[in-house]
């Protein structure tokens, strides 16, 4: 199944709350670094520090920004949050010399892109960085190409599966695979590419699980049927639910289990980090497979091929397929995560300088990406991370309640 269901998509949303509480996990952080692997040799800057830095560097270099540009850059533009989120980790690492940023399933490579910029604004870290993305699609890799180089013709793109330098200066490498990327130290980033892996549904009937399958409907159609008994799918994949799980429906994607596993492998062996940004829960739900048409809710089962599928990403399956050999953090909520971030009080200061407008437009955009009711709760962050970590990274710092911006 190959989908992309850009519909519903919206890139994840940053906000700043809590700072003391950020600045506090950062104290912690900087005084424990992955010195096993790390080569530290100078303090670490706190998130403060690492924002401040991105900034100045960006006016020094373009000029003095729009109040609009300042909120996109900093507030409304999570990319941001999550480059400054992979350079304070690298930095826990002991800067090492060298980092992969491993993306699965990069769609137009927007979040790369973004993220490549921001990593520019980094001198040391950008010198470390190579980019590698994990993509089926050859006309993905078109617009990925173009994204990250600039390039506006097909025939300045990349072929199939090459390499290229990036307009922003480290190389990026396209693989098929993910066994394809060499095995060094990585921060994987997997952002709205799990929902798309194929899932197996199963259905509790007397005591057994049966598989729901696709079937022809009489009279022309599809329509889902549930199997005799259990199916091999059905003893091969839920071997990881437990007697206390009292759901009777679930949906399973071994493709993601295994590209999880591997992952965790790999940060156990080399080192590096994981984040995994989705819609999804923790174990909790049941049937979630839907189409999306035109930004609407469509029959899975209409007009196939006209749709883009999806299902919530089960967290919980994904944290079991991590193994003991790492450890993971969350899944938190986007609201906790941008929380954790500090977005609250990057939004308190602008808040106060803002006129009407500007300030009903902030409030509407950070309500889009905070409440429960909107991204806040369904959108989920999970990090993954070696054994000997002993610190929570930034933003994954469970919070008991949301915190919703006043005006
Ligand atoms: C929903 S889009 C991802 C959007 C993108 N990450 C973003 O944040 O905008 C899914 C992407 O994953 C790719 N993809 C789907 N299945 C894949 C697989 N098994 N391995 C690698 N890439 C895959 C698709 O071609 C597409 O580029």
């Amino acid at each position: 199944m190959h989908v992309c269901a850009m519909s519903r998509r919206n890139i994840t949303g940053l906000t700043w709350s809590v700072f003391s509480r950020l600045v506090g996990a950062n104290r912690l952080g900087r005084r424990r670094h992955d010195l096993s692997r790390g080569l530290c040799t100078q303090e670490p800057l706190d998130l403060k520090e690492l924002f401040m830095r991105h900034l100045t560097t960006r006016i020094k270099a373009n000029g003095p920004l729009t109040v609009a540009e300042y909120m996109k850059e900093v507030l409304i533009n999570p990319v941001t949050l999550i480059g400054i989120w992979c350079v304070y980790e690298w930095q826990q690492m002991g800067k090492p010399d060298k980092l992969q940023i491993v993306e699965l399933g990069p769609g137009r490579g927007t979040l790369a892109a973004d993220m490549m910029r921001v990593f520019s604004q980094f001198q040391e870290f950008n010198k470390a960085v190579t980019l590698h993305l994990v993509e089926v699609s050859p006309k993905m890799i078109q617009l990925q190409s173009q994204a990250l180089t600039g390039s506006t013709t097909p025939d300045d793109t990349v072929a199939e599966y090459q390499s290229q330098k990036t307009k922003f200066g480290p190389d990026v490498h396209w693989h098929r695979f993910l066994d394809q990327v060499p095995k060094e130290r990585s921060c994987f980033i997997a952002h709205e590419f799990f929902d798309v892996l194929p899932i197996y549904k199963f259905q509790k009937k007397d005591g057994e699980w049966n598989e729901v399958m696709v079937d022809i409907q009489e009279g022309g159609g599809l329509r889902f049927i549930m199997s005799r008994g259990p199916t091999t799918n059905a003893k091969a994949f839920l071997t990881h639910m437990t007697d206390s799980d009292e759901r009777d429906h679930v949906e399973v994607s071994p493709e993601s289990g295994n590209l999880v596993q591997k992952m965790s492998q790999r940060i156990s062996d080399h080192g590096g980090r994981a984040m995994i940004i989705d819609y999804g829960h923790d174990g909790t739900k049941t049937d979630t497979f839907r189409g999306f048409k035109d930004h609407k809710l469509y029959d899975p089962l209409q007009n196939p091929g006209s749709a883009d599928l999806t299902a919530d990403v089960d967290f919980a399956y994904l944290k079991h397929c991590c193994g003991d050999k790492v450890k993971t953090f969350g899944p938190v909520t986007q609201n906790n995560f941008l929380n954790g971030m500090g977005i609250g009080v990057r939004l308190q200061v602008l808040l106060k300088n803002a006129d009407d407008k500007t300030r009903k437009a902030l409030l509407e955009s950070v309500k889009r990406l905070m409440h429960p009711q909107e991204m806040g709760d369904a959108f989920k962050f999970l990090a993954i991370a070696p054994k000997d970590v002993d610190y929570v990274p930034p933003g994954f710092t469970p919070m008991t309640a949301h915190t919703e911006q006043k005006s």
